[in-house]
């Protein structure tokens, strides 16, 4: 028996048991006369002792001959410790060994494993495996686990039923690229890897399955982020004869679940508000709802004055800075500097200082009177004692604008809690997007998405103007989930189709076999997809995904341990019929 306990249980209730224990040397002190091990396992730690009076030479040699890594075995008696360690669950005992087997070695590691490791990120990802050992990751994967499995449990108590759907498939869109595969058997053909499960799910409820879900992995080429991964997973859902409530009130349901039994978080709050309503209050349809700071329009109140760069702006809009009249010149330098930099663009930011006085000082005093000022506090919601940020420009890029600023400064203020939990549903947004570049539209869901019923009207005559039934679960900030109610009308699918640029023949080619199986009685339905890395990073308190995921990749999109992608050999492209440009 390699064990009879692991490293992070023994009590000072063990004391005088006769315990094996098995795992890796963490650390190790040598006073001499004395050598203390910790003992490490995935639960916990235990410390060992070996001393000159109580154990045999040969042993305290042994003992002094391990490194770092090492991998032993070891049987001895539990003791009270002289001297304790509360920070350690085990830190009132130790154990006094008698018998000491060395299972294998281990090269010095090329970084500390311990919480604060002094491994640089490229070279902890080429070691993952020893990354894993340390407590910062390992609680990570342990914590993901408990998230999968309260999700199982909850949706399995529901009757969804869990399928998989194949991997080798032909392109879904999604909105990104295909990762593809060549097909040895079939020259000169491939495969793509799911972007989503999008097709298969609808299929499954053309197959009477009623309620599905299935914890997927899905694989997008796109530029990587914080929150983005190649490969990622979802939990896929869909079910059958739904409306919008009706799979929003299920995912309420689940979230709500989530967070009392993970966080310990009760929900009263769920708000649902309109894709339009984001981004006119928040400038993003996937608002932090944390802190307030919601914007106020201030055309009618700024603009037909002298100052002509609001005059000829499409949107003045402000918002208010909880307390912001502390800010000192430089600190509200320092955000005109933050908005003008590249990344966000703006041109300016104008700004308002509410006083306690009830008096207002701002940089635009020349063009405002005190009456105007007044107003703006109004539209934003300023009281004495708060700053008010004003921009303008075209009102997408202006909204968008001020909603980083908003984030940022929120950030700034201590406003966004890790540990509050503020989730919403976002809904009506648009069917489809004009894309500029290509002279057609894009679906803004995907083509799958059914308009609002009573829009179908419209979806013929103005289909820039149609609603689409579809919704994203948002939490903190951070787009959590999206899905939407299907179109299973096998005629609506076709305008829709063309909507999309789409000639018959190649709709017919992509798409032949979901619109084949909508004349064999598909039912009404709909679904959602959450992406599971995010939901356990916020859950978590952490809004990058990589640490989460167990062998994550690169900025680059490379595993830098395996060493993928890679080239491949002459033969293997040969039988693939797949040449090489030459460089
Ligand atoms: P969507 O494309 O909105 O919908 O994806 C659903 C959720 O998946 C997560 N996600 C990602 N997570 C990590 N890395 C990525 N590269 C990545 N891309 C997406 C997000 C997102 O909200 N088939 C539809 C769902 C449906 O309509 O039912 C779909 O895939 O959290």
């Amino acid at each position: 028996m390699y064990r009879t306990h692991n490293c992070g249980e023994l009590r000072i209730s063990d004391l005088n048991k006769e315990v094996t224990l098995s795992g890796w040397v963490h650390k190790s002190r040598d006073k001499g006369f004395m050598v203390w091990i910790d003992l490490r396992d995935r639960y916990g730690i235990s410390q060992l002792i070996f001393d000159e009076k109580r154990s045999s030479k040969d042993l305290i040699k042994d003992a002094k001959d391990l490194g770092r890594e090492f991998v032993i075995q070891i049987t001895g008696k539990v003791i009270e410790r002289s001297s304790k360690n509360p920070n350690l669950p085990t830190g009132e005992i130790e154990i006094l060994v008698s018998d000491l087997k060395t299972l294998n070695s281990s090269k010095v590691p090329p970084f500390t494993i311990e919480n604060n490791t002094d491994g640089g990120e490229e070279l902890r990802m080429k070691y993952r495996y020893l990354d894993i050992r340390r407590n910062s990751i390992k609680d990570k994967l342990i914590f993901r686990n408990k998230v999968s499995s309260e999700i199982r449990k909850y949706l399995s108590d529901l009757n969804f039923i869990d399928v998989e759907t194949p991997c080798l498939i032909k392109s879904t869109p999604e909105g990104a690229r295909d990762f593809v595969v060549p097909s040895r058997m079939n020259s000169g053909e491939f495969y793509a890897l799911p972007q989503s499960p999008q097709t298969f799910k609808q299929l499954l409820m053309v197959g009477g399955l009623d309620r599905y879900f299935q914890i997927v992995k899905c694989f997008r080429d796109e530029d990587l982020r914080a929150d983005r991964q190649p490969e990622f997973t979802q939990i896929d859902c869909e079910m059958s004869f739904v409306n919008q409530d009706d799979v929003l009130n299920t995912f309420e349901g689940l979230t709500k679940h989530l967070l009392k039994k993970i966080k310990n978080v009760t929900t009263d709050k769920f708000l649902r508000i309109s894709y339009e309503e984001a981004v006119s209050k928040y400038g993003s349809d996937k608002p932090d709802i944390r802190f307030d700071m919601e914007f106020g329009e201030l055309n009618s109140t700024a603009q037909n004055k002298d100052f002509n760069i609001f005059n000829s702006a499409e949107l003045v809009v402000g918002i208010s800075v909880p307390n912001g009249n502390n800010f000192t010149r430089k600190e509200i330098d320092k955000y005109i500097d933050w908005v003008k930099r590249p990344q966000i663009g703006a041109k300016g930011l104008v700004y308002v200082r509410c006083n306690e006085d009830g008096s207002y000082k701002s940089s635009v005093d020349k063009f405002y009177d005190q009456k105007d000022f007044g107003n703006w506090a109004k539209s934003t919601g300023a009281n004495s004692g708060d700053l008010i940020f004003v921009m303008s420009g075209k009102k997408n890029e202006v909204r968008s604008q001020l909603g980083e600023l908003r984030l940022e400064i929120a950030e700034n203020l201590g406003l966004r809690n890790p540990n509050e939990f503020a989730p919403l549903w976002v809904t009506d947004f648009p069917l489809l997007s004009w894309d500029e570049e290509s002279s057609c539209f894009h679906a803004m869901h995907h083509p799958f998405t059914s308009p609002k019923l009573d829009q179908l009207d419209l979806l013929k005559s103005k289909p820039g103007e149609v609603k689409a039934n579809a919704y994203d679960l948002v939490l903190n900030g951070n787009e959590i989930g999206g899905g939407s109610i299907r179109i299973h009308d096998k005629n609506i699918q076709s305008l829709m189709f063309k909507h999309l640029g789409f000639s018959e023949k190649q709709a017919k080619e992509q798409f032949g076999f979901l619109m084949n199986a909508f004349e064999y009685g598909a039912p009404p339905h709909g679904g959602i997809a959450l992406g599971l890395d995010r939901l356990v990073a916020i859950l978590d308190g952490n809004e990058s995904i990589k640490d989460y995921i167990a062998f994550p990749k690169n900025n680059s999109g490379k595993d830098i341990m395996i060493d993928a992608p890679s080239p491949i050999s002459k033969e293997q492209l040969d039988e693939l019929s797949l040449s090489l440009k030459s460089k």
